[in-house]
């Protein structure tokens, strides 16, 4: 029901179709939407109405059969040898439940219903409500209006009959959010927590624009604006409503993303670094190819379930200088929030990054044949991957899998940042500074081959220095034809 607290942070932009119709420059076009909307408030109507009749209907019977069982006063054996009675009972089990059970399943699927389902609202786009938000920003700019006021009607010292609902707020807050504009975006929310209709509450929750809907919201956005403090006790007030529902799943829910918010802070404050190199955790690994038995890597384990490990030393200098070389001129953007670009490599793109290939898979011992190209990333300032797990689960596990279904992780670290950068692991509670020139290795898949919730990961903010990292995801297929000698 309600997607992963992260998910919302990285979300990327929504794929818009264009049309002809442009509902929010258009007054034409606008009115028409009126009489939409009236079309779908009668057909609502009507459902309610046959909805209710059935609602009458099962009463009447629920009532009938009730009076009936609590005519029961002697024991029941000897009750039902009374034919009067039994003939009817069997009756009403036999004949009658049925059908009462098949009203009772059935939907009212034509008329009304059928109606509202079949309605084409496709022609209104994400575009179109996107510039009716920009309208509304634009008006509260050019007359420097308070949020408030233009959330109670109160235009330039007029006041209009039209108000804003705190949904409508909170739909302006998102926007404003996503176009980065957080702090305007948590005035915005601000206001749709004063205006909030508490009469309304049943509708806003299924609309999922509820009170901890907007305080989750705004969580997020003090968080993107590094407001530890402030999203700590917005997230607070999250979980404050949400236990007013009484949903226990929800709670444990929120609970359990908010837990991992808050360790992740530490582990990129680096609060709770891996403990210190001992003997036990490092080790040069020599088992597998022939290659590991002469230049045996200097693997550092930090987790054994999910197994996560940093080997050391392992890109050479013209390997890392290669990777950058090969994509600085192809970078790409991804989102506003997240302050980093991205490129593809191909495995042949260099004999460096082929060489690379070789290395990753004696480290892993798992196969990259079916695995998707290395990808480059650069951080820049307070570029971050936010809390996520590489990995999904496929409904059918028959190969090939989804591309999604990445069996392990590896980060090369091309470069080092002064401050910030930390990996983190927000669900095994550590965080440490990477090295240049070293690769982290995780496992996304647990024994049973489903996806482990435990290889949750981040990147946290780069502070100082710019940060290039290359990702390989290790594809779940293709993994059978790992050579038996290796692990
Ligand atoms: C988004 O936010 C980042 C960091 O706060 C900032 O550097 C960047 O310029 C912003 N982008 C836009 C489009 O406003
Ligand atoms: C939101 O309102 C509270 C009190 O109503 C205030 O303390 C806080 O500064 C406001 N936040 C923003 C971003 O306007
Ligand atoms: C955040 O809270 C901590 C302790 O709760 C406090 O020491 C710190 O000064 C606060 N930071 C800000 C920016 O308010
Ligand atoms: C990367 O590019 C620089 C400048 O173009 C060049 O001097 C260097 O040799 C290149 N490095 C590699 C490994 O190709
Ligand atoms: C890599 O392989 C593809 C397809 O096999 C080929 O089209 C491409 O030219 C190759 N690129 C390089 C740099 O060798």
């Amino acid at each position: 029901m309600l997607s992963p607290i992260w998910s919302l942070l990285l979300l990327g932009t929504a794929t818009v179709v264009a049309t002809e119709v442009n509902y929010a420059t258009s007054t034409r076009d606008i009115a028409s939407l009126l009489q939409i909307e009236d079309e779908l408030v009668g057909y609502m109507r009507q459902y309610v109405q046959e909805l209710q009749h059935k609602i009458n209907k099962m009463r009447k019977v629920q009532e009938e059969w009730k009076t009936r069982s609590e005519h029961v006063k002697t024991a029941a054996e000897s009750y039902v040898a009374n034919p009067l009675v039994s003939f009817p009972l069997m009756l009403r089990m036999h004949v009658d439940a049925k059908k009462w059970l098949e009203l009772g399943r059935e939907d009212i699927q034509k008329g009304p219903l059928q109606e509202l389902v079949n309605r084409d609202l496709t022609g209104i786009t994400d575009m179109d409500l996107q510039d009716a938000t920009r309208g509304l920003l634009h008006l509260q700019d050019v007359y420097s209006l308070e949020e408030r006021d233009v959330a109670k009607g109160k235009l330039n010292g007029i006041q209009f009959d039209s108000r804003l609902s705190a949904a409508d707020c909170l739909a302006v807050g998102s926007h404003l959010d996503s176009l980065n504009d957080s702090k305007l975006a948590c005035k915005w929310l601000n206001v749709s927590l004063e205006q909030y209709e508490e009469h309304m509450d049943p509708v806003y929750k299924i609309m999922e624009t509820g009170r901890f809907h907007i305080w989750e919201k705004m969580g997020k956005t003090l968080l993107e604006m590094h407001d530890l403090n402030g999203s700590q006790s917005a997230f607070k007030k999250l979980l404050e409503w949400a236990s007013k529902e009484d949903d226990t799943w929800l709670v444990n829910h929120l609970l359990d993303n908010l837990r991992y918010i808050a360790v992740n802070v530490d582990n990129c404050r680096g609060k709770n670094i891996v403990p210190v190199k001992s003997v036990l955790r490092c080790r040069y690994l020599t088992e597998g190819s022939p290659f590991l038995r002469l230049a045996p890597f200097k693997l550092e384990q930090l987790s054994l379930e999910p197994f996560v490990g940093l080997y050391h030393d392992v890109i050479s200098s013209a390997e890392r200088e290669d990777l950058i070389n090969l994509t600085q001129s192809r970078l790409e953007n991804r989102g506003t929030h997240l302050n980093f670009v991205e490129a593809a490599v191909e495995n042949n793109a260099s004999g460096y990054v082929e060489s690379l290939h070789r290395r990753i898979e004696d480290m892993t011992g798992l196969e990259l044949g079916e695995s998707e190209p290395l990808m480059v990333y650069n951080f820049g300032t307070l570029g971050q991957h936010f809390i996520h797990l590489d990995c999904q689960t496929p409904e059918n596990f028959v190969e090939p899998f989804p591309k999604e279904y990445r069996s392990a992780t590896v980060l090369l670290y091309l470069t080092e940042v002064q401050v910030g950068g930390y990996a983190s692991f927000p669900a095994l509670g550590f965080g440490f500074k990477p090295t240049r020139g070293s690769a982290l290795v995780w496992h996304n898949i647990d024994s049973s081959g489903n996806c482990d919730s435990r290889s949750l990961q981040a990147t946290c903010p780069v502070i100082l220095g710019t940060q290039w990292v290359a990702t390989k995801w290790i594809s779940g297929s293709g993994q059978w034809r790992r050579k038996p000698c290796r692990k």
